[in-house]
């Protein structure tokens, strides 16, 4: 099936603040029984004087206990001002 996933992390901490990325992934056929991956892309929240663009792939399918599947989301934003900040989490569920 045709779905995507939203998803909202913050970053680590990086030259003392944090960031959130949020978004919504790109659409993919699939669902929890195949291998399926999403391609996600946006600019982080505005803290400490700018943003951070950011990009990346998703991790394949994690199935949940009572239907649907989230995907894991491991990264780093691009530099900005000097620094970047890496990022851990899962996406929400399939819709
Ligand atoms: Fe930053
Ligand atoms: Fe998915």
């Amino acid at each position: 099936m045709l779905h995507a996933h939203p998803f909202a992390l913050p970053t680590s901490i990086s030259a003392g603040h944090r960031h959130l990325v949020r978004g919504t992934t790109t659409s993919t056929e699939g669902d929890e029984g195949d291998q399926h991956v999403h391609y996600y892309s946006g600019i982080s929240s505005y803290e400490d004087g700018h943003e951070h663009p950011f990009r990346g792939w998703t991790g394949p399918p994690i199935p949940l206990a009572n239907g649907g599947h989230t995907h894991e989301i491991v990264g780093q934003t691009s530099y900005t001002d000097c620094h970047s900040h890496p990022y851990r989490g899962q996406t929400g569920r399939n819709s």
